[in-house]
């Protein structure tokens, strides 16, 4: 096993995509700067409540929105070959509609695309990744079907006006925690509990708008622009906790359809949902009484229109759980109810400094096995991986690069012996910034930011100096 990798000598094949990520709203800040409209975390955060740390809020975050030029520098000293980053939907079209276009958010996305190629680093470039327009939150959001015209039109409208030099298009990031998070439990904007429905509505009408996105691109860009177009699926590997036990692995294999599945199958498959989510569903309606399963149904046409939609599978690799059976007696219904699943983090396994973060690096190495052997053997690119060190961080953060080394690790593994066709690896995140409902208590960045001057300061934290020997020599030191 390990002369396969003493073959390769650590080195990742020739071409290989070495970058960081980000998100809009989680570093831009400049909220109601120069006509950008609210989304839907402007509104939540603004609330209060306690839903959020301190009742943080974006709106300054790392204030990229000002400060590109400093973001940049981050991703020179990196020698980045990419840099992954979202576009603020309401920044461009300030209520959700092409029919007021705010030019002061296109002049900035232009510099930063340009910043970027000028230096030899390639965008890659989410479309949304949690911030809807606000003024579409308030004509029903992802749980309208009419999201999908919507967001089509937004698309469009990106790929027109970016796409001569964005070849690489992810149309949603991490629709599953959009869907159980936003609209099913309510921890995420716009804090909407339609426990039981809202997951698998919203699930429902993302598929369909990112199928439709992925179409445009296809009939009226492609030919001139050669971009390719995916969308981020965040997913844990998971494996029973009595590997005996009948139960906990059927257990596992519905936590796996209930995650990825829901979005892998579909998009990369053959237009449907996962047969063991639409029994479990089926059967638990029933029981309640439903005239029909809570699982929306995808007609014929759909099914057709919705399958093999990406152009690459783009994975986003935080953890592992050990999968338990469990009943859930709920007084209403649920998507936690129809899972019967509990997860476990196994006591072996270090935990990063966020209580959901177990460190179980080889965990990505059986995933992108998995995505291999169910997904039609894609290519794969890493969008996201990262660990969370809580505030303050230390700047020497030698334990966190080890756990970026060993993970590395088992992605060369996973590319040499088990011939997984990753391309790329990207972590999350260029630097610390604004974590959704933790604030800014967790740091996930390479470079540290100081919030309490005004400047806010990037400095280098340990990992960003080794991550970048790694990106200059292809090559992970053994
Ligand atoms: C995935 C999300 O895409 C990103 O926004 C978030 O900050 C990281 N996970 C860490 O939780």
């Amino acid at each position: 096993m390990t002369s396969n990798l003493q073959l390769c000598n650590y080195t990742f094949p020739k071409g290989f995509a070495w970058g960081a990520s980000t998100a809009a709203y989680q570093i831009e800040g400049g909220w109601d700067a120069d006509g950008k409209g609210p989304n839907v975390w402007d509104t939540f955060t603004h609330q209060g409540g306690d839903r959020v740390f301190k009742n943080q809020t974006g709106d300054v975050a790392c204030g990229s929105y000002t400060l590109w030029e400093e973001d940049l520098k981050c991703i020179k000293q990196l020698g980045l070959t990419h840099y992954r980053f979202s576009l603020s939907w309401s920044r461009l079209l300030p209520d959700g509609t092409t029919g007021f276009i705010n030019q002061k958010g296109i002049d900035y996305y232009n510099k930063v695309i340009d910043d970027l190629l000028t230096n030899g680093i390639m965008p890659m470039v989410t479309l949304n990744h949690f911030d809807l327009p606000q003024a579409l939150e308030d004509q029903g959001g992802w749980l309208s079907e009419n999201i999908v015209g919507f967001f089509n039109k937004y698309a469009e409208f990106c790929f027109n006006t970016f796409g001569n030099r964005v070849k690489m298009w992810i149309t949603i990031n991490e629709p599953s925690i959009v869907a159980k998070y936003a609209y099913e439990n309510g921890l995420h904007a716009p804090g909407i509990k339609e426990s039981g429905t809202g997951a698998y509505q919203t699930a429902h009408n993302m598929i369909k708008a990112h199928a439709k996105a992925w179409h445009t691109y296809h009939l009226l860009f492609k030919e001139k622009q050669h971009g390719f177009v995916s969308l981020a699926l965040n997913a844990n590997w998971a494996e029973p906790l009595d590997p005996t036990s009948e139960a906990d692995v059927k257990a596992t294999e519905r936590y796996l359809a209930f995650s990825l599945g829901w979005f892998a199958k579909p998009i990369f498959i053959d237009g449907d949902y996962p047969p063991l989510m639409k029994s479990s569903v089926a059967a638990k309606s029933k029981e309640q009484g439903y005239p029909s399963s809570r699982l929306p149904e995808f007609t014929k046409e759909e099914m057709q229109m919705i399958k093999g939609t990406a152009d690459f599978f783009c994975l986003n690799y935080y953890t592992t759980r050990k999968i338990r059976h469990q009943e859930y007696a709920q007084a209403r219904p649920s998507f936690q109810a129809d899972e019967e699943v509990e997860e476990i983090k196994d006591p072996s396994w270090p935990i990063s400094s966020i209580e959901w973060l177990a460190v179980v690096p080889w965990g990505i190495r059986k995933l992108l096995k998995h995505i291999k052997d169910t997904c039609n053997d894609p290519i794969i690119y890493i969008t996201e991986n990262g660990f969370a060190q809580s505030d303050p961080a230390p700047l020497e953060d030698a334990q966190r690069w080890e756990y970026f080394r060993q993970t590395l690790l088992e992605i060369l593994k996973g590319i040499y012996i088990d011939k997984a066709n990753v391309k790329g690896y990207f972590v999350w995140s260029l630097m610390d910034n604004f974590e959704w409902t933790e604030g800014y208590s967790k740091r996930f960045g390479l470079f540290h930011v100081d919030y309490n001057s005004s400047s806010l300061p990037r400095v280098p934290y340990t990992s960003a100096s080794e991550y970048a020997k790694v990106v200059s020599s292809n090559r992970l030191p053994e």
